[in-house]
């Protein structure tokens, strides 16, 4: 594997679920496999959950990690070629790209929508550069469109808690006041679908998601019916998708909380969320501290992940 960007980067899921097991009993098990190996990690927003996870995975198989955040101390970098850079970007991503190669073995990206400009956004523009230029494995800490590393963790998640080999598994849009990239809902999509689970996606009219990742799920807008007989509820706001509002939030309706009484309605369901969450209007505060939410769990799934995906690039250099 020499990049990850996406749920196909990572083959077969049964195998990396496997993998990611086997680290998780052992994790300092590969602390050779990154001796003397830098990774890079660049993030152009903000982290809490990605950075930490992802340093302690490199950490913990041994590598020196470094890390620059782009709109803190770093030049401010032109993304688009062609631009007279007469403004305050002091430097090009063409030129920063390779750079940041030369000093490292593995890089890690974080880059996320801007929400102005879908065919921009979903073409991949930034993490596509680095792929390109950069000379070195390239993997997404949250891109435009996907958050791979963060499914993966709910994959992982999802597999240790559910008591049915086939669960019921709900992505339920839900209220937040700002627009949000649909990066986090995509690619969970995009990994459920890849499994056998029976998958329910529900949110309000005008939130509709890209058809290539919603591909055979089931798509409801009534969120109660939605709930019912659910295995797991995964909550998650995201802007909208469709044109002319691509990335506007056309509704901050509460009744699409998930409360106490619509997790009611389901198969006493697990409760999920990438974090950070906005509380009482994604979730309310007696869902995400009861038994049944598993939302710290998930998060420390996040080293797992991250550390299945550095170990297979690590794998992948020349000797
Ligand atoms: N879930 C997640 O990616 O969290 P951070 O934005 O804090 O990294």
């Amino acid at each position: 594997m020499n990049k990850f960007i996406d749920v196909t980067d990572i083959g077969p899921l049964d195998k990396a679920l496997a993998e990611a097991a086997d680290i998780k009993h052992n994790r300092f098990a590969y602390t050779g496999l990154g001796r003397n190996r830098t990774l890079l990690m660049i993030f152009f927003n903000s982290s809490l959950r990605t950075r930490l996870s992802t340093q302690k995975a490199a950490m913990n198989l041994g590598m020196n990690v470094m890390v620059l955040d782009v709109n803190q101390g770093a030049w401010k970098l032109e993304t688009e070629r062609g631009v007279v850079m007469d403004g305050d970007k002091a430097e090009h991503l063409l030129e920063a790209i390779p750079v940041m190669g030369s000093y490292c073995d593995i890089i890690g990206v974080r880059s996320f929508a801007g929400l102005k400009d879908r065919d921009e956004d979903y073409e991949e523009r930034v993490i596509n550069q680095f792929i390109r230029y950069s000379g070195r494995p390239v993997f997404s800490m949250e891109a435009a469109t996907r958050h791979p590393l963060q499914s993966f963790a709910d994959l992982i998640t999802i597999e240790e808690f559910k008591t049915k080999p086939r669960p019921k598994v709900v992505l339920t849009w839900a209220p937040h006041p700002k627009a949000l990239p649909q990066a986090v809902a995509n690619s969970f999509a995009e990994w459920i679908n890849a499994t056998d689970y029976d998958f329910v996606i529900t949110h309000p009219h005008g939130y509709e998601l890209d058809p290539a990742f919603v591909g055979g799920a089931h798509v409801e807008y009534d969120q109660r019916r939605a709930f019912e007989g659910a295995d797991f509820i995964y909550a998650k706001n995201w802007s909208a998708y469709t044109a002319p509002n691509y990335g506007k939030v056309l509704s901050t309706d509460r009744d699409w909380t998930v409360d106490a009484a619509k997790m009611a309605l389901t198969d006493n369901a697990r409760f999920m969320h990438c974090l950070p969450v906005r509380r009482n209007m994604i979730v309310t505060d007696d869902v995400i501290e009861s038994e049944r939410s598993i939302v710290i769990p998930e998060a420390a799934n996040r080293e797992i992940s991250a550390q299945v995906v550095i170990k297979r690039l690590l794998e992948s250099l020349p000797h």
